[in-house]
């Protein structure tokens, strides 16, 4: 598909849904506690889809070759990357790093957002990696400016990773978003400044950063969704929905940012 440029009432349409998935993320994340399961977690974010009457991106998702993903939510803990599946025997410990991935459709328009909660005592070296990729997050954001290329983004998310002896997952990239959760371009976590696509105004792209503490490598689990590090280290991600604005990046899952101002 080739890539959908949004006219500015797109993207205002495209803010509401951002707002949405913020608020219900805040809640999600809130809840996110030693002791409380995914599946409950899974079950906050339902609610809150009921209440504001939106859609998950995410319930039903899928292809030929794998099952319908059957939650709401994708919930990662430690060395799971993304995709993990909620499930009532996942239960959140002290010191876990969780990351918690949302996507809704409003408008019919998606907005796709994720952090990486710290829950308690975390030890030093796993909130430095979750810190570490919040920030390099940022550093794409900042990017996200007409002119800019994806190249660029990507550079930077590795940079910033690597100098700091992390890796970043080269098997699943950021995405434009729109009327589908999952547009063009891709936006990878990786590459050389200088090149691929240049960033126009209206383009709206997810970019989610994922980093490793260890090796970068990637294994999918047999329910064909959840995936880990290889080397079973620790792991954190990281997203927003960005709108490329005349005036600059417009974080649209965050409630505090306005155009030009992230
Ligand atoms: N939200 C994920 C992403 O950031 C994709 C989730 S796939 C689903 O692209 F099946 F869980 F929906
Ligand atoms: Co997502
Ligand atoms: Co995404």
């Amino acid at each position: 598909m080739r890539i959908q440029i949004k006219s500015a009432e797109e993207i205002r349409l495209m803010r509401e849904a951002g707002l949405v998935a913020a608020e219900i993320l805040d809640q999600v994340c809130a809840a996110a506690k030693p002791g409380v399961s995914t599946w409950e977690l899974d079950r906050i974010a339902r609610v809150g889809i009921d209440k504001h009457k939106v859609k998950s991106a995410f319930l039903g998702y899928g292809g030929y070759d794998v099952p319908p993903y059957p939650g709401v939510l994708c919930t990662s803990r430690n060395h799971v990357i993304v995709h993990g599946i909620p499930r009532k025997d996942d239960v959140i410990q002290d010191g876990d790093v969780i990351g918690i991935d949302f996507g809704i459709f409003k408008h019919g328009f998606c907005a796709d957002t994720a952090r990486t909660v710290m829950v308690g005592n975390v030890s030093p070296a796993n909130r430095k990696l979750v810190e570490a990729t919040e920030a390099a997050l940022e550093t794409a954001i900042a990017l996200c400016r007409v002119g800019s290329r994806l190249g660029d983004l990507g550079s930077a998310v590795q940079n910033y990773a690597e100098s700091r002896g992390y890796t970043v997952v080269k098997q699943f990239v950021g995405h434009g978003t729109g009327r589908q959760m999952h547009e063009d371009p891709q936006v990878p976590n990786f590459g050389v400044a200088g090149s691929g696509k240049r960033l126009k105004q209206g383009l709206v792209i997810a970019v989610e950063p994922m980093v490793n503490a260890g090796a970068p490598e990637v294994e999918v689990l047999d329910d064909k969704w959840t995936a880990v590090t290889k080397d079973r280290s620790m792991s954190a991600h990281f997203e927003h929905t960005i709108a490329v604005t005349d005036e600059g990046p417009w974080v649209l899952t965050r409630p505090s940012s306005s155009p030009g101002k992230p």
